[in-house]
């Protein structure tokens, strides 16, 4: 074998159609984790819109045994077949080819293709994981009808499934059974979908808007057969939803769910046939948190909607992807809203955006939502796809209003059902719906990186005028120097002296618009818009509900910003405000710290949290939010070089400075939500339960025996995850015998729990006590760690990298070094896994030269490498270009 060669860069401008069709598929599986046989059938036909040429079929890590060419059996010199293809010369414009090749499913430990996961054998294919199976043209255009037979042993295999609706079985005399799937929807191979194995399933219904009654299985290890209820009932909120929000009815007799224990994302959308990570899917009070429950409804409706957003109406080549991702994750949080608080949503997913996805478009990885090349597809999976792409779905919303986008989505639906399209078919289709303009739009899809919006205000007395002066730009990224003004929705509103909404009536108009909020169109790099009929001055509320994904400049006081958190009627700026104000405060701090001065915590701020804290009963979800600290790697994105050591020291600080001062409202407030009742996952308890967790965590950081002792009482009376794992985690930090107590007796109690185990080692991998890296060490040797598990490495390395800066970032270095040798021995056995790991290297340019010049050289140590995978190649090379 050859050394690999560097990997290819692939353009969008090379798109070319596919010079062959696969009309349809019929595939045979003789299963056995050891060897599996695949025969694979192509009914194919030349495409009269291709250019012609060779049939290049993908394919990786296959054993071929036999192609076969109109029933006649092809000798070798009659294809070329290498290590990532076969090619055949010379085709009729009609024909049928059989292929036969050998997978090891055993062998599989980067989890694309089919593997072996715990006693199921299953298979991911998004997004070039079927050309491990067979050899195919892999390439999201080629859509094709499957069908499907399984073959195996009874007793081992005795569940087979594959997508769409099952239509034949029968059994050999050697104790073998087989199965037979058909999918009527042609769909396209990252689709492609296979289970077998011994597992429990839990039935349902679901009458659908046509009257059409849909199975719903869900199938799990016998030993989670209690933590089944939650998804299934999510599925069902699921499916209504998408009939009354975007008029999409399923479309095939039966739906199903697996969940297995291996798995590289979180979850995927095969046709018929959703393959969810354990992690995500299952859950039983007892066992998952608040925010289990929580991510799982909305994973269940992603994998669900992607039926339409997605399958139907599927992407022409991986630069689509956020044609289906960020479309999908639009509506799931859409879903997500309106079953539980938007506000509360909203909330939680600006932070969550301007946590992740602005650190990577200000990174060396910044792309585009519509990238224009990529090395590996894997790679591409990203916040930016995914969360700024739903941020761009919805100011697509917000520009057509909630009539025009549905007739918009209504157009595109049935315009492009069962075709395969791009990001510039699904603009169009709301553009002309609505008659609108969309081609400045468009740069939202083309230019990366996160614009910066500068807001000035300037009121005149005499004319009773406030004049609003907008201002824009967008920084430099890789590969793109100048940036294009964008078209930028910035939904505002007016506020008086004592908090009233005002008027919203621009020049040149006759009276003002209806409600308190309106959307300014700012497409030039400077425009001003001035507001008439004010007799008083007001304040400026600005990019309500975050109306566009921007970064936001705007002079304003403490004071202003303390009004604005007290009377904002936009719930989304009113904890906005209390941000910036925590922001401000804190890097005025920092630098205090810095300069070796006394801390001192301003009164205005401790006033503000006492009010929040009297006022807490009215929207306890809201509070708990208002009250938490920005993380402290979002406070290190808001420095020109970030600090970590002072970061940490001055956030630890202020927490406990407004715990001091606040000790009895707090106590109180805990004592008032502390309620022992059966656990149900609904708004108002959840909201309680996070409330009082928010009270805990400050209370703990007074060290104080009594809050010790409160909070072990919480985990002992726990009747549920959420309050016990919140426990857990704070007594964690607190150095002392009960530390160790506690982590033992959590895993004598849960070490047959794989969910909880890993809830275990996070919380490990999160402690800021000295010693923390020594024991994640350790622990990566106790049996319940494996490198092979995507979930483990998440829970223990990932979160130890990612989110405790102040033990990653230790000042030896020991951090970067531990990241590094983990990420060259899981590049050996599964790349994507390791590849995502290097996130946490992405801002490494922003910190001191000492750390970067240690994060340089751990980086370098990976990129030494000779045999590195393309996914950690790809971003290696990014990161240190
Ligand atoms: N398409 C899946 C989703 O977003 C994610 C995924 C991608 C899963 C690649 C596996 C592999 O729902
Ligand atoms: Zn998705």
């Amino acid at each position: 074998m050859n050394a690999p060669l560097a990997p290819q860069t692939i353009y969008l401008a090379d798109y070319q159609v596919p010079a062959y069709l696969v009309k349809t598929v019929d595939l045979h599986f003789d299963l056995d984790p050891a060897q599996t046989l695949v025969s694979s059938k192509l009914e194919m036909m030349r495409n009269p819109a291709g250019q012609g040429g060779a049939l290049k079929l993908d394919g990786e890590q296959l054993q071929l045994h036999s192609v076969t060419l109109n029933g006649q059996r092809l000798s070798e010199a009659e294809y070329d077949c290498t290590d990532s293809r076969l090619v055949i010369d010379s085709l009729p414009d009609e024909f049928t080819l059989e292929i036969v090749t050998e997978i090891q499913p055993d062998q599989n430990t980067a989890l694309e293709g089919l593997y072996h996961s715990g006693q199921i054998l299953c298979t991911q294919c998004e997004a070039e994981g079927f050309r491990r199976i067979t050899y195919y043209p892999d390439r999201p255009d080629v859509l094709a009808v499957f069908t499907v037979t399984l073959t195996a042993d009874k007793a081992q295999w005795p569940i087979m499934l594959s997508n769409g609706n099952q239509v034949a079985s029968g059994e050999f005399e050697d104790g073998r059974h087989w199965v037979c799937w058909h999918d009527p929807h042609p769909k396209p191979a990252y689709l492609f979908a296979l289970v077998a194995g011994d597992l429990y399933c839990q039935q349902d219904s679901f009458t659908t808007m046509s009257g059409r009654q849909v199975t719903l299985q869900i199938f799990v290890d016998p030993e989670n057969k209690a933590k089944c209820d939650h998804a299934l009932l999510s599925l069902k909120q699921a499916m209504q939803w998408d009939e009354q929000a975007f008029g999409r009815e399923y479309d095939l007799d039966i739906f199903m769910i697996v969940a297995v224990n291996d798995f590289n994302m979180g979850a995927m959308e095969n046709k018929g046939l959703n393959i969810f990570n354990a992690a995500c899917v299952l859950a039983s009070p007892e066992t998952a948190t608040d925010d289990d429950f929580y991510t799982i409804q909305s994973i269940v409706g992603h994998e669900y909607f992607h039926n339409w957003s997605g399958n139907r109406v599927t992407c022409r080549d991986w630069f689509q992807l956020s044609l289906k991702e960020g479309f999908t994750v639009m509506r799931d949080q859409s879903f997500s809203a309106d079953l539980n608080s938007a506000a509360v949503q909203r909330i939680d997913d600006v932070d969550m955006l301007r946590r992740m996805q602005f650190a990577e478009d200000a990174g060396p990885m910044a792309h585009p939502v519509r990238p224009d090349s990529y090395m590996e597809i894997s790679n591409f999976y990203t916040v930016t796809i995914y969360e700024k792409g739903a941020e761009v779905v919805r100011m697509l919303k917000t520009l057509a209003g909630d009539a025009g986008f549905r007739r918009g989505t209504d157009l595109y639906f049935a315009r492009h059902d069962g075709q395969a399209v791009t990001t510039d078919d699904f603009v169009s289709a709301i553009e002309e719906a609505n008659d609108l303009d969309l081609a400045q739009f468009q740069r939202w899809y083309t230019q990366a990186g996160t614009p910066e919006l500068t807001v000035e205000c300037n009121y005149n007395q005499a004319e009773k005028t406030l004049t609003v002066t907008l201002q824009q730009s967008c920084p430099a990224t890789p590969g793109q120097p100048e940036k294009q003004p964008f078209l930028i929705p910035v939904a505002v509103g007016l506020i008086g002296e004592q908090g009233q909404s005002l008027p919203l009536q621009l020049t040149d108009e006759t009276q003002p618009i209806d409600g308190d909020t309106r959307v300014l169109l700012l497409t030039e790099n400077q425009q001003n818009f001035t507001f008439i009929n004010l007799p008083e001055r007001p304040k400026l509320s600005v990019l309500r509900g975050f109306s566009a994904p921007v970064k936001l400049t705007q002079q304003r006081d403490n004071a202003e910003l303390a009004f604005m958190m007290a009377n904002d009627s936009d719930s989304f700026n009113r904890w906005d405000a209390g941000q910036t104000l925590f922001i401000n405060i804190l890097l005025a701090l920092i630098a205090e710290y810095q300069s070796g001065s006394t801390l001192v915590v301003p009164e205005l701020l401790t006033d503000q949290l006492a009010a929040i804290l009297d006022n807490a009963s009215v929207e306890p979800a809201l509070t708990a939010r208002m009250l938490t600290l920005p993380s402290e790697n979002y406070l290190a994105a808001q420095m020109a070089v970030a600090d970590v050591d002072a970061i940490h020291a001055v956030r630890s600080f202020v927490k406990r400075s407004l715990a001091v001062t606040l000790k009895i409202r707090f106590e109180n407030l805990y004592q008032q939500l502390h309620q022992i009742k059966p656990y149900e996952f609904n708004a108002a308890d959840l909201a309680q339960r996070s409330l009082k967790n928010t009270c805990l965590s400050y209370l703990m950081t007074l060290t104080e025996p009594v809050q010790v002792e409160r909070c072990l009482a919480q985990m002992a009376q726990a009747n549920n995850m959420t309050d016990l794992l919140a426990g857990l985690r704070l007594i964690v930090d607190v150095d002392g015998p009960q530390r160790q107590q506690a982590l033992e007796s959590f895993y004598q109690q849960w070490q047959h729990d794989r969910q909880v185990v890993d809830k275990w080692l996070t919380v490990q991998a999160l402690s800021t006590l000295p010693g923390t890296l020594t024991n994640i060490k350790s622990l990566m040797q106790h049996p319940a760690f494996s490198l092979k598990n995507p979930n483990n490495v998440r829970a223990l390395i990932g979160q130890f990298c990612r989110n405790n800066p102040s033990q990653f970032h230790a000042r030896d270095g020991s951090g970067y070094q531990f990241l590094a040798e983990q990420i060259i021995a899981l590049d050996k056995l599964n790349p994507q896994v390791a590849a995502r790991q290097l996130g946490a290297f992405n801002s490494w340019r922003r910190y001191n030269a000492d750390r970067q010049k240690q994060m340089q050289a751990a980086l370098q140590m990976i990129a030494d490498k000779s045999d590195l995978s393309p996914d950690v190649y790809e971003i290696v090379s990014k990161y240190l270009a």
